[in-house]
C-alpha cells in the first residue's frame, strides 16, 4: 500500500468511527448510521502539511478524554493536538494511549507476500466495530474473517481483547498461522492451549487456540479464543452458530497470483462478485442483527456498484458517512483496492 494513501484512509476511518457531525445535522446521505457508540462527533476533516508531516485537522464536540482514547486506537494516529483556546495558532498536545490488550508484535512480526497491510486491516476493524455499535476503545465480541490468510484480522482481534474466527481455503497458510500463534504465546509467557486437528476425512485443518493474560483468568475459562477452519469462506456447514458474530472483516482474494503467498496456493475465484454472491448469505446468517461487514477488494476485478448490489441482495444495508466514503488506494500495479461497509 503506498504511504500516500494512508491519510485518505485515516480520514475516512475518522469520519466513520466518530460519525460525521454533518450527518448529525440531518444529512440524509448517512443512509444507515447506527447510534454512534461514542459521545463525540467529528466534522470538517481536512488534510494539512506541517514540514515533512501530513496531518488531519478536524472539529470535534464531546468529552476530550473519550476523543483521545478512541483516537489512540485509530490506524494512523501518532499524536493528537488541540488548538489553544486563546491563541489558536498554538497547538497543545493531548496525551493518547493505545488501548490494546496485547502489543502490536502480534500483527507486525509475520511478513509474507499477500499479507493485508496491518494499518488498513486495523482501520477496517475500527469502522466495522463502530458500525456494529461497539466502542473501538473498549471492544468485546467475535470478529470473523472468512478469508483469513495467516490471520492479520484475527491477530488484531486478539490485540483488541476480542475473540476471532477465521476461515481460509489454504491449509498451508493456516498451519503457518498456528505455529506463529503458539510461538508468540510461548515467548510472551502467556498461559495458552492450542489444539490442531483435522476434519473431513482428515483433509481439512482446524485450530482452536486459547490465551489469557494470567493463570487465574485462564483456569476460569475466561481467555480469548481463536478458531480457524480450512474451508470455503461461505461454507454454511461449519460449526459457527447463527447470529453469534459481531463483525465480519475481510480482504478478498485479489484474483492475481503472488509467488509464494497465501493467495498463490488457493484456487483463484473466477469472479469477485460471484464469490461474494454465494458467500454473503452465509455471513449474513452468522452475523447478529446490527452486526457489520467490512470488505476490501480489488477494484480492477469488480466495481463498487456491483459489490454494493450483491451486499444489498444478501440483505445488508450500506453504511455511508455524509458525502459518501471511499478508502480507495493502490496496492501495486495489478491491485487497486477499496473498502465497503454494511450492516445486517
Ligand atoms: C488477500 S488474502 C487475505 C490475506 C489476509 N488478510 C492476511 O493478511 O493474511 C485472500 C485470502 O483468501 C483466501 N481464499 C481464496 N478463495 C477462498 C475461498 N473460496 N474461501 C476461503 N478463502 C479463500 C486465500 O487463500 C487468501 O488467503
Amino acid at each position: 500500500m503506498y504511504t500516500g494513501s494512508l491519510l485518505a484512509v485515516a480520514a475516512a476511518e475518522l469520519r466513520l468511527v466518530f460519525g460525521d457531525s454533518r450527518a448529525d445535522r440531518g444529512d440524509k446521505t448517512a443512509a444507515d448510521r447506527p447510534e454512534a457508540p461514542v459521545p463525540v462527533a467529528v466534522g470538517d476533516i481536512e488534510r494539512v502539511s506541517a514540514g515533512r508531516s501530513q496531518l488531519l485537522r478536524f472539529g470535534a464536540s464531546g468529552p476530550v478524554d473519550r476523543l483521545a482514547e478512541i483516537v489512540g486506537q485509530l490506524s494512523a494516529s501518532a499524536a493528537l493536538f488541540r488548538h489553544h483556546r486563546s491563541t489558536p495558532e498554538l497547538l497543545e498536545p493531548v496525551a493518547i494511549d493505545e488501548p490494546l490488550v496485547h502489543g502490536t508484535d502480534l500483527v507486525t512480526v509475520q511478513r509474507y507476500r499477500g499479507k493485508t497491510n496491518e494499518r488498513l486491516t486495523r482501520a477496517m476493524l475500527n469502522i466495522a466495530l463502530a458500525a456494529a455499535g461497539i466502542d473501538p476503545a473498549h471492544p468485546a465480541g467475535i470478529v470473523l474473517d472468512p478469508m483469513s490468510g495467516r490471520g492479520t484480522t484475527l491477530h488484531w482481534a486478539l490485540a483488541y481483547g476480542m475473540d476471532g474466527v477465521g476461515i481460509d481455503i489454504d491449509g498451508a497458510g493456516l498451519d503457518q498461522q498456528a505455529i506463529f500463534l503458539e510461538t508468540w504465546a510461548k515467548r510472551q509467557r502467556l498461559p495458552h492451549k492450542s489444539k490442531r486437528f483435522r476434519t473431513g476425512n482428515a483433509e481439512r485443518r482446524c485450530l482452536t487456540f486459547e490465551v489469557a493474560p494470567d493463570r487465574p483468568t485462564f483456569k476460569a475459562g475466561n481467555g480469548q479464543r481463536i478458531q480457524t477452519f480450512q474451508a470455503d469462506g461461505g461454507d454454511r456447514g461449519l460449526a459457527i452458530k447463527r447470529g453469534t458474530i459481531d463483525v465480519v472483516v475481510t480482504d478478498l482474494p485479489y484474483g492475481v497470483q503472488h509467488r509464494g503467498s497465501v493467495d498463490a496456493a488457493a484456487p483463484q475465484p473466477a469472479d469477485t462478485v460471484e464469490l461474494l454472491a454465494r458467500s454473503l448469505p452465509t455471513w449474513h446468517r452468522w452475523l447478529r442483527p446490527g452486526g457489520a461487514v467490512c470488505l476490501a477488494w480489488n477494484t480492477k476485478r469488480a466495481g463498487r456498484r456491483d459489490v454494493g448490489r450483491v451486499l444489498a441482495d444478501a440483505g445488508f444495508k450500506p453504511v455511508i458517512a455524509a458525502g459518501g466514503f471511499s478508502m480507495s488506494h493502490t496496492v501495486d500495479a495489478t491491485i487497486d483496492r477499496d473498502v465497503i461497509l454494511a450492516r445486517r
